[in-house]
């Protein structure tokens, strides 16, 4: 068991990656706190073969501050401490190209860069009260490759990359940061681009194939625990070669 009475929180987790790492990590050993935005219903299933005491669900919009000061207060109330922070929560928000407006912009800010500050934020002196701790940031090799029909997505995604660099500095030597860039994901947001271009992106990697959501939660499980212990400031790329075009 690698996450042996670590306590982990995973935004975004009712849910594609998220809920693929809560699995995990609840398979390794770790309390998992289960986050989700809207879908209780999507939540629940996740945690339902998860074993009694060892889960929380919280329902929070981790882009706005008073949710995830709440999401946080709830997890130190019912486990007492916080190891891990997977900043998974993401979404793209239509039209996001560069014709979009200043609303959807802000919005897709919030969700894909500003939650993950928030976040980070908040558990920085709680991690390091309880001796360190480790945070992976869920960021895209569409934030260095670029797309255009994602603008404004792709920029949030460019700021966690960068993002995730400063804080590594920054909390160093306590807490390691690191980041897991995937291309195509098999997921409701990858399932939302039509099956046309989902084939174009099986084409377009040189694996052949388009990635599991499980598959992605294997590397964040990697950086999350012991084995990366001397890995900070990195992006582990889990694109099926995607990126090497
Ligand atoms: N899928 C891909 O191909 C791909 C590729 C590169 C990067 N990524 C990144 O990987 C991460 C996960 O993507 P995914 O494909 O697994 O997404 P997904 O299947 O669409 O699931 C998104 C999850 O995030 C939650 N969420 C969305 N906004 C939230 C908010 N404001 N506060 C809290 N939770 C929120 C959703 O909760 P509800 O269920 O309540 O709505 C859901 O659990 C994202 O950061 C995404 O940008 C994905």
């Amino acid at each position: 068991m690698k996450l042996q009475n670590k306590v982990a929180i995973v935004t975004g987790s009712s849910r594609g990656i998220g809920k693929a790492t809560a699995i995990l990590f609840h398979e390794e050993g770790a309390k998992v706190i289960v986050n989700y935005k809207t879908n209780k219903k999507a939540a629940l299933d996740v945690v339902k073969g998860f074993d009694k005491g060892n889960y929380l669900l919280v329902q929070a919009d981790v882009s706005k501050e008073a949710d995830v000061k709440r999401l946080v207060a709830e997890t130190i109330e019912k486990f007492g401490k916080i190891d891990i922070l997977v900043n998974n929560a993401g979404e793209i928000i239509r039209p996001g190209n560069w014709k979009s407006d200043v609303e959807t912009w802000d919005k897709t800010f919030a969700v894909n860069l500003t939650s993950a500050w928030l976040m980070t934020k908040e558990v920085v002196e709680l991690m390091k009260a309880n001796g360190g701790g480790a945070i992976v940031n869920i960021v895209s090799v569409y934030g260095f490759l670029g797309a255009a029909p994602v603008l404004a997505y792709t920029s949030a995604k460019a700021g966690l990359i960068t993002m995730t660099k400063s804080f590594a500095k920054e909390l160093a030597p306590a807490i390691r940061v690191n980041a897991v860039a995937p291309s195509n994901v098999m997921t409701d947001m990858t399932k939302g681009a039509g099956k046309e271009l989902i084939e174009t992106f099986r084409k377009q990697t040189p694996l052949k194939r388009i990635a599991e959501p499980e598959e992605l939660a294997k590397a964040i499980l990697f950086l999350a625990s012991d084995d990366a212990s001397y890995i900070t400031g990195e992006m582990l790329v889990v694109d099926g070669g995607y990126s090497l075009r």
